[in-house]
């Protein structure tokens, strides 16, 4: 298997390198500067230099706040970037598996969102996500859109992260507790993401937008108990009290859904996937953490 890795140095993007080498496949990374998703000559050159036999694409704009006053620049990457690939693989007849966002939905429901749902983004990153997978469906029938939720991993800044070190600077630590979602660990998304496109090696049909988060649904806050109580095995903290908060205690340039618990049963019975809960993952995550 000849796979090409975009957005190989982002937080997902490492984890799908790793993994992807691990399975024996011939794996190639391509990321800024050198491989620019906006510049149309840069991805054909990228692909014209391999004989892949699938396209990962976890390259984004990802800066959720910041986009609300940089849109250009999120719609360039998120939107103009995934037509560039997208017609790109088409001519090289390569399937494009794309990485997408629970922030394309609006959350103001209680039961876990379908892929099949009306989607409602409601910043500039949620909307610039849900572009990108409009000139995808349009572009290039052979691919998949899987969007996830709430990533955590070794690489990159993440949730779990900031929480770490906050807690080692802070006594007072108040978290959102009116936001319901699934905390995904970036090593099981790219487990996923490499077992759809093994898939596509050998089949023909498949094509569409899925859902993959680990399982279980959770606030920030009660993430937050979990992630210390975990690390406390491991670390000294200085935090003495997490406080329960809510959203509009804790304003920020870019609103959150506040329900974004995505339903992956369409991609377990397509793809044999299992899901784990986040809870075991988070355990994983730590112990190398701290190793
Ligand atoms: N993080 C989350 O909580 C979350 C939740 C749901 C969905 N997602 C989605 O999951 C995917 C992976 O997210 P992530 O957290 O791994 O993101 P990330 O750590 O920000 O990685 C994105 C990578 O893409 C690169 N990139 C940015 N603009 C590019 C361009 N024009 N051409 C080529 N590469 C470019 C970035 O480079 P620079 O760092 O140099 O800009 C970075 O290496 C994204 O599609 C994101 O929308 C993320």
């Amino acid at each position: 298997m000849k796979i090409l890795i975009v957005g190989n140095k982002g937080q997902l993007g490492q984890d799908l390198m790793a993994q992807a080498q691990l399975r024996g496949w011939d794996t190639t990374g391509a990321d800024l500067p050198e491989c620019d998703i906006t510049h149309a000559a840069s991805v054909r050159q990228t692909l014209a230099a391999g004989d892949f036999d699938s396209v990962i694409n976890a390259a984004a704009y990802t800066a959720v706040d910041a986009a609300e006053s940089n849109p250009d620049l999120a719609f360039a990457v998120n939107r103009d970037g995934v037509a560039v690939l997208a017609l790109a693989c088409r001519d090289a007849n390569l399937p494009l598996i794309h990485v997408s966002t629970d922030y394309v939905f609006d959350g103001l429901t209680t039961t876990p969102y379908l892929p099949s749902d009306p989607i409602g983004p409601q910043g500039v990153y949620g909307r610039s996500k849900a572009e990108g997978e409009a000139v995808l469906q349009q572009h290039w029938h052979r691919h998949a859109i899987v969007r996830t939720s709430w990533l955590f991993g070794l690489h990159g800044p993440n949730f779990v992260k900031t929480m770490l070190r906050l807690a080692g600077e802070r006594e007072t630590l108040r978290i959102v507790d009116d936001q319901w979602g699934c905390p995904t660990y970036a090593g099981d998304l790219a487990s996923a993401l490499l077992d759809i496109a093994a898939y596509f090696r050998h089949h023909s049909d498949g094509w569409g937008t899925y859902h993959f988060c680990n399982r279980t649904a959770t606030t920030w806050y009660d993430f937050t108990r979990r992630i210390l109580a975990l690390a406390a095995g491991y670390d000294q903290f200085t935090v003495k009290e997490i406080m329960p908060i809510t959203t509009s205690e804790y304003p920020l340039p870019a609103p959150r859904p506040a329900y974004s618990v995505l339903d992956c049963g369409s991609l377990e019975e397509r793809f044999g996937i299992v899901r784990r809960s986040w809870e075991p993952a988070l355990v994983d995550m730590l112990k190398k953490y701290y190793k």
